[in-house]
């Protein structure tokens, strides 16, 4: 009989939930092949008995084979689905469709009774995604939901000596599904491990340890409970104990007078074995208290400030399947990057993520298995997180969730799930972990009124919110009326999700990062997220590029809108995440003039002893002075001022340098790593007085450079040029063209329905309907002189009364051919710009080559994404210049050119009076060639390698999910000039 419409979590010879636990106890794995068929729909019930692929003589040998653990859409097997809010599936609780993939898995092992002598069996399973009815030997054991949860039978009376039979029949659909609506692929199979685990009389079933730490003294307790055989000892040796209870009345906490704090930045672990005669478990537990006084969340007695990433478990090939080295990596990665917090979004990773986080060091809010999004779309009718039919299969997977993972000082928050509204469901889950686990705190974001949670949280609020939260409050809390209100206020904010890490962006960390430090109710959060969810595919052609939603023909899918990392698909950092460095740099650097520089620390537990300073000074980009110096000792929290040598005066542009890096290596860095860079200009740019010009027309040669007859420059030195083309129009990037979670595939505003004001579409269309893309030009006049020309165009779009006009000024003159450019709007503009500047055609054979340029770097960098860049002379590949972001966008702006060379081509940027320096961007197509296309491998074969020269750009913000450029990185229309010279 199968279970589809069972909205109970699975069948009662289900376990008891337990930890994930490390044990001398005899395990075996039955990972490797397996006999696998997959069912386009629900091959129904068998009337008489178990399906025939149960027993043990069925005829398999015309099955496929697949690896377990593994997802079979990513095995030749149907395909990955993407939705994000809505079910790919009628809403038709708590029934799925008939059309329900269905993946029968079988596999032949032996036992023998020798495994687990006088003891039981036990078959588990780490995570089936959906609902899985299990025989062993063509009996049924039983079935079970909770895609990313435990389960555990005994199966100890169906087994025999020799060759055991274990079938497995998989639905991708089940009423389950409805709980599990995460903003993920929709990827069914055997995903995590299966084993037998052996248990021996008078073993320990389960053991819940926690570690905790009085921070006024030091002094620890620990708390031991076992569950099992007896007695019981229980041995720290580090800490000199070595107890033993006959009985459960004798367990009492063990107190130790002095024991060192557990902390992200301490990760400091015990190992503790707990043993009866038949069995010792290995655990490593940490020491801290995690409390909420007042509107306070603290760890060890200080603010828990959460610099965080929301986490999904995703692999391009793998998709949720564990690998140890891939998460490794991935965890380093985020140490590397200041990050110190993870969000388990939204369900709980494989339970190894937690033991390397515990060693690593992280603070984990750990959240359960659990979202109803879909129904936000019928005003939440028949929400299963407030439905009493679905109780038990809520309660059911906190129980999971909490057992399974209850022993990590990592986790310092349970979550009850996101986005599944509210309800009594959730609160029930709530009291029965209150009642469990009263050490640590409860998150769910969607209690907006706080009845049944620790800590107020949001997602995506803007700064405004923000600060009417914490300070002066000058709106209404979300959503609730003044009283409860008055109750979220007074407790620890924190941003569950902010940051919309999608495409080119987020803008406005340091934003977010300044109230952090201004609000002390406000502990921080954790961007939304890690990393792109694409999935590795191949063209026809064998080009390989990253599906998202709708690459397998998925009829309702949600696009990109998976794209939306600090990471690539492929594990590229993008230049968000090093933005997100140096926002969250644990020592702030600040100058305060001279050779005085503020350092702070704002770390959690570390001083500064581990660190040391760098500095160094450039003249021109050219090193001339440096040295290394001994950090103040500030405990957390403190600052000091220090005092760089003296270094004779400049004559020139100088720039200096801190970098705070570590003394030695770390588990997850090494020695020299840098955690916080500042830098200050000291000396401007001297001016340089023009040269006479050395030179004049012949023909219609200036200097090396070539014009046509209507102000085109056509040639420079043995180079085919074109240009320049005044230019306002950038390709899209995702925040350009979305307004919050509605438009996904268009910017056609009559999807938009995003957190924004739904009158203000999203950028890219007011762009789009101004025509900014499309730019005609008129050249007004060209009028040469004896050392120069000057070229003035208009342009504008089709059927528009407003436009820029540009005046083009060359010169020869004895730096070389020198170019004013002036840009200025007419008309009546209503809308901001994507980019003003100008865009020169280059030969393609320059793309080969590597650009050097003094200027910002090294990544791009935009108005309100630019803690990362720094003024420097870098080198780079023309085709590094740019990101492979999800799809083609907007990237590769460097703002502050001073030079530029690449190849043959010398170009010095002079700033001067009002005329700033220019951004570069180098790009094998054009603005326009990027605009609208899915893929990389969808853009038109290349023209030619262009040179865009940009007086300014518009923000980045993060409206895609979230608010949009703040004024004050907007670009309005506004008159612009810059010089810059072909030398
Ligand atoms: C949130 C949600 C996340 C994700 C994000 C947008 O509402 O909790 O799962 O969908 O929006 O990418």
């Amino acid at each position: 009989m199968t279970h589809l419409g069972d909205s109970a979590p699975g069948s009662d010879t289900r376990l008891a939930p337990r930890a994930w636990l490390r044990s001398d106890a005899p395990v075996q794995s039955l990972d490797g092949e397996w006999a696998f068929r997959l069912h386009d729909a629900d091959p129904g019930d068998d009337v008489d008995g178990p399906p025939p692929f149960a027993a043990i003589d069925a005829d398999v040998s015309g099955w496929d084979r697949i690896p377990v653990p593994s997802h079979w859409g990513l095995h030749g097997h149907g395909h990955p689905t993407y939705t994000n809010i809505r079910y790919p599936f009628p809403l038709d609780p708590p029934h799925v469709p008939d059309a329900n993939p269905t993946g029968d898995h079988r596999r032949v092992f032996e036992w023998h009774p020798s495994f687990c002598a006088g003891g039981r069996t036990l078959l588990r399973f780490e995570g089936v995604e959906s609902l899985a009815t299990v025989w062993v030997n063509g009996a049924e054991i039983g079935w079970f939901t909770g895609s990313r949860l435990m389960t555990e039978f005994d199966i100890t009376d169906h087994l025999v000596d020799g060759e055991n039979v274990l079938a497995v029949r998989v639905h991708q659909w089940s009423a389950a599904s409805y709980l599990e609506d995460q903003d993920q692929w929709w990827l069914p199979g055997i995903f995590r491990s299966v084993s037998l685990q052996g248990r021996p009389a008078n073993g320990l079933d389960d053991v819940f340890a926690r570690g905790d730490r009085d921070p006024a003294t030091g002094a620890g307790t620990l708390d031991v409970r076992p569950r099992g055989g007896w007695p019981v000892t229980v041995r720290v040796p580090e800490l000199g104990i070595d107890e033993t209870w006959t009985a459960p009345s004798e367990i009492v906490p063990l107190t130790i007078d002095a024991v060192d704090a557990w902390t992200a930045e301490t990760p400091r672990l015990y190992d503790v074995d707990v043993s009866t005669d038949a069995e010792t478990v290995r655990l490593r537990v940490g020491f801290r208290r995690v409390e909420v006084v007042g509107d306070r969340l603290l760890a060890d007695g200080r603010p828990l400030i959460f610099r965080g990433v929301n986490r999904h478990e995703t692999d391009p090939d793998r998709g949720r399947v564990f690998d140890e080295e891939y998460v490794r990596g991935e965890l380093e990665l985020m140490r590397r990057h200041n990050i110190t917090a993870i969000r388990t979004a939204h369900q709980p990773p494989h339970p190894r993520v937690l033991e390397l986080a515990d060693e690593l060091g992280f603070w984990v809010v750990l959240e359960c298995d659990l979202e109803t999004h879909g129904f936000w779309d019928v005003e939440w009718t028949g929400n299963p997180a407030d439905d009493p039919a679905w109780r038990a299969a809520c309660l059911d997977r906190a129980r999971r969730t909490i057992e399974r993972d209850k022993n990590h000082a990592s986790v310092v928050m349970w979550s009850l799930g996101n986005e599944s509204g509210t309800g009594r469901n959730l609160a029930e889950m709530a009291g029965w972990i209150r009642e469990r686990d009263d050490s640590r705190p409860i998150h769910y974001e969607g209690d907006y009124g706080g009845a049944y949670t620790d800590v107020y949280s949001r997602m995506y609020p803007t700064l405004e919110e923000i600060a009417s939260v914490c300070g002066e409050q000058t709106m209404p809390v979300h959503e609730i009326g003044p009283a409860e209100g008055a109750r979220q206020r007074a407790k620890p904010f924190v941003l569950c999700e902010f940051a919309h890490a999608m495409g080119n962006g987020p803008g406005s960390l340091a934003d977010y990062e300044s109230l952090v430090e201004a609000y002390p109710r406000l502990h921080g959060g954790f961007v939304w997220e890690w990393r792109d969810h694409g999935i590795r595919a191949r063209t026809d052609d064998g080009t390989e590029f990253f599906a998202y939603g709708g690459d397998f023909g998925e009829p309702v899918h949600d696009g990109v809108y998976l794209m939306d990392g600090l990471v690539l698909s492929d594990g590229t950092p993008s230049p968000g995440l090093g933005e997100l460095a140096a926002v969250w740099a644990p020592v702030t650097l600040e100058h305060l003039g001279e050779r005085s520089w503020r350092v702070r620390n704002r770390q959690h537990t570390l001083g500064t002893a581990h660190l040391e300073l760098q500095w160094r000074a450039e003249d021109d980009g050219i090193p001339v002075s440096s040295g290394t110096l001994d950090l103040p000792a500030l405990a957390p929290g403190d600052e000091g001022v220090i005092e760089l040598p003296e270094i004779p005066d400049a004559t020139t542009e100088r720039w200096v340098t801190l970098e705070a890096a570590l003394r030695e290596g770390s588990a997850w860095a090494p020695a020299g790593h840098v955690v916080s860079r500042a830098q200050a200009q000291l000396h401007a740019a001297a001016p340089r007085p023009a040269r006479a010009a050395t030179g004049g027309w012949r023909g219609d040669a200036l200097g090396d450079a070539v014009f046509d007859r209507r102000g085109g420059l056509v040639r420079w030195r043995d180079l085919e040029v074109s240009g320049p083309l005044p230019e306002l129009w950038r390709a899209p990037t995702e925040n350009d063209q979305l307004d919050g979670q509605g438009s996904y595939e268009t910017a056609d505003p009559a999807l938009t329905h995003g957190r924004g004001d739904e009158d203000t579409p999203a950028s890219s269309v007011r762009w789009l309907e101004r025509g900014l893309d499309r730019l005609q030009h008129r050249v007004l006049s060209v009028e040469r002189s004896d050392d120069g020309l000057v070229q003035r165009v208009r342009s504008m779009a089709a059927h528009s009364a407003q436009g820029i006009e540009t005046t083009f000024s060359w010169r020869l003159d004895g730096d070389g051919l020198r170019l004013h450019t002036d840009i200025r709007p007419f008309g009546p503009w209503d809308c901001t710009w994507p980019r003003v500047g100008a865009r020169f055609g280059l030969p393609a054979a320059l793309a080969g080559e590597r650009a050097h340029w003094f200027g910002t770097g090294p990544a791009e960098s935009y108005p309100d994404s630019a803690e990362a860049a720094y003024v420097g002379r870098f080198a780079a590949d023309v085709d590094a210049l740019g990101v492979a972001y999800g799809r083609p966008q907007e990237t590769g702006h460097r703002p502050g050119l001073r030079s530029l060379d690449l190849g043959p081509l010398h170009l010095r940027a002079v700033a001067s009076g009002s005329t700033g320096l220019p951004g570069f961007q180098l790009d094998r197509h054009t603005a326009q060639e990027r605009t609208g296309v899915a893929h990389a491998h969808e853009l038109p074969p290349s023209r030619g390698l262009w040179l865009y020269l940009d007086a300014a750009q518009h923000g980045l913000g993060s409206r895609a999910c979230g608010p949009d450029v703040l004024p004050r990185y907007a670009l309005w229309p506004r008159a612009v000039s810059w010089t810059v010279v072909f030398d």
